[in-house]
């Protein structure tokens, strides 16, 4: 076991530059993290590294870099939520990407956000947005895994397209889910103060 990842030595070598570059050329379905922290207020970042775990409970992981003021504010039980966004809240995946100066409480100005009933911030007209507690968090090599155990699912606008992140840009596909799936569930929270 290597000391400072804590995985097991490789066997071979590669750049990692050569594995950025591959991962590039995977498209990567766009979410956007978000939680409030009573000191730092709310805080959230866009990741591609999130992808369901398991149905008994429900369950999704999210993976965030330790240096991401997302990892260093996480804690055992904390709310958050990952909201998949619709194909004309690109912008809001842009900034919480970290591709505009906007940090913090400040990226809460780009989107609608409403406060969930756990204390989540939520994007109000996302495809789909998961309200998660923090179950487990895994401390691996540059990240950490987030298990969220999923306390409900709102489907709001899941007819429109998603959103990928393929070779560096953001890409829709379309494949929005058919009219039978689309169970209307509109986010009726309270609007989040900023
Ligand atoms: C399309 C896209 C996908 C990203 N995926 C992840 C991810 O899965 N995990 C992660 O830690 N950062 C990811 N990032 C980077 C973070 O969103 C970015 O570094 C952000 O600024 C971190 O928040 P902070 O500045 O508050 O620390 C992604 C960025 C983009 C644009």
């Amino acid at each position: 076991m290597d000391v400072a990842t804590g995985l097991p030595p490789a066997h071979g070598t590669v750049d990692p530059r050569g594995f950025k570059q591959g991962m590039r050329a995977m498209a990567g379905a766009v979410a956007i993290l978000a939680a409030e922290d009573t000191e730092h207020g709310c805080f959230g970042l866009t990741a591609t590294a999130v992808c369901s775990f398991s149905a008994e409970p429900p369950s999704l992981l999210a993976c965030v870099h330790k240096n991401s003021t997302f990892a260093s504010l996480t804690r055992q039980d904390m709310a958050f939520s990952v909201n998949l966004p619709a194909p004309d809240q690109e912008n809001v995946a842009r900034v919480f990407g970290g591709m505009t100066t906007a940090k913090g409480v400040a990226r809460f100005s780009a989107g609608s956000w409403v406060r969930g009933e756990a204390g989540a911030p939520l994007l109000v007209g996302a495809r789909a947005v998961f309200e998660c507690q923090v179950g487990e968090i895994i401390a691996r090599a540059s990240h950490l895994i987030l298990i969220g155990l999923v306390t409900k699912v709102t489907l709001d606008r899941v007819e429109r397209e998603p959103i990928f992140y393929a070779h560096g840009r953001f890409i829709t596909v379309n494949a929005s889910a058919p009219e039978s799936e689309s169970i209307p569930g509109k986010l009726d929270a309270q609007v989040l103060q900023r």
